[in-house]
């Protein structure tokens, strides 16, 4: 049986990375878990959202995944440290290439970053942003009102428009060149974003870059699956089904039929 690539987020936000991951390394298979039913993890302690990944990981481990992805920012911010301790698969989080995606972007050397009031407030992306360049100048805003607008699936152009705009009010106009979409929930409302912060910012989305990590480290060990692979991927989620059923099935496109299993939270 093919080995998978487990990936697990708050809610619907790490499809964006999934997406990504299918685009990269198609014959990779995917098991994907959000914790819908209690998302969103920015505004909570940071010990509750290290609880809640541990208790993901616990039961994604039972499916022997070659990887972990945590694809939450929120929780790689708080708990990835923890997670490595506890598994002897490799982790990965969405921070570390979400900055080095940054650095390779930016000419002025100033860089915004959005993410949930955890994130922000742990500074780890100013921390991993000056631990590739110390004299990078950084503008962090928290936009709480984003990833629940996302969850409830409202991201089609013009839905969130004004939420966005509300958001990113004190970030526009600063002499930022890139924009970190320090949440993965954000890259569904990029095209709302891109409008308010204009065509001399780009927006980087950690998806990519954590995709291609993930290939190098799969590739490193050894482990990517045979090419041509047919990979039957898994969703699972802690809420509502129909939901995240919907939103999964608009972000992935047709690329497959999602059926989430509903995982109790314990
Ligand atoms: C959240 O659950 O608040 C957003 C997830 C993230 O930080 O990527």
């Amino acid at each position: 049986m093919q080995q998978a690539i487990a990936v697990l987020d708050s809610g619907v936000g790490g499809l964006t990375v999934v997406k990504e991951v299918m685009r990269q390394l198609p014959q990779e298979k995917v098991i994907y878990f959000g914790d819908t039913a209690r998302s969103p993890y920015g505004p909570r302690p940071a010990e509750e959202v290290r609880t809640f990944t541990r208790q993901i990981v616990d039961y994604l481990i039972q499916f022997n995944p070659k990887m972990i992805v945590i694809a939450c920012n929120t929780a790689t911010a708080v708990a990835i440290e923890d997670i490595r301790s506890r598994v002897s698969v490799p982790v990965l989080g969405v921070i570390s290439p979400g900055a080095r995606a940054a650095i390779k972007t930016t000419r002025s050397g100033v860089i915004g970053v959005i993410g949930t009031d955890g994130t922000i407030r742990s500074n780890a992306y100013v921390h991993a942003l000056r631990s590739i360049a110390p004299s990078i100048q950084v503008y962090s805003e928290a936009c709480p009102l984003l990833a629940p607008f996302v969850e409830k699936g409202l991201f089609e152009p013009h839905e969130a428009d004004a939420v966005v705009e509300q958001s990113l009010r004190k970030l526009v106009g600063k002499p930022i060149d890139c924009l970190i979409l320090g949440c993965t929930h954000y890259p569904f409302l990029a095209q709302a974003i891109a409008k308010v912060m204009g065509p001399n910012v780009t927006l980087i989305s950690s998806a990519d870059e954590t995709a291609r990590e993930i290939s190098a480290i799969l590739s490193h060990r050894r482990m990517l699956a045979e090419p041509g692979a047919l990979p039957i991927h898994q969703f699972f989620c802690s809420g509502e089904t129909e939901v995240f059923k919907k939103i999964a099935e608009s972000w992935l496109k047709d690329q497959l039929s999602i059926t989430p299993v509903v995982w109790q939270v314990p």
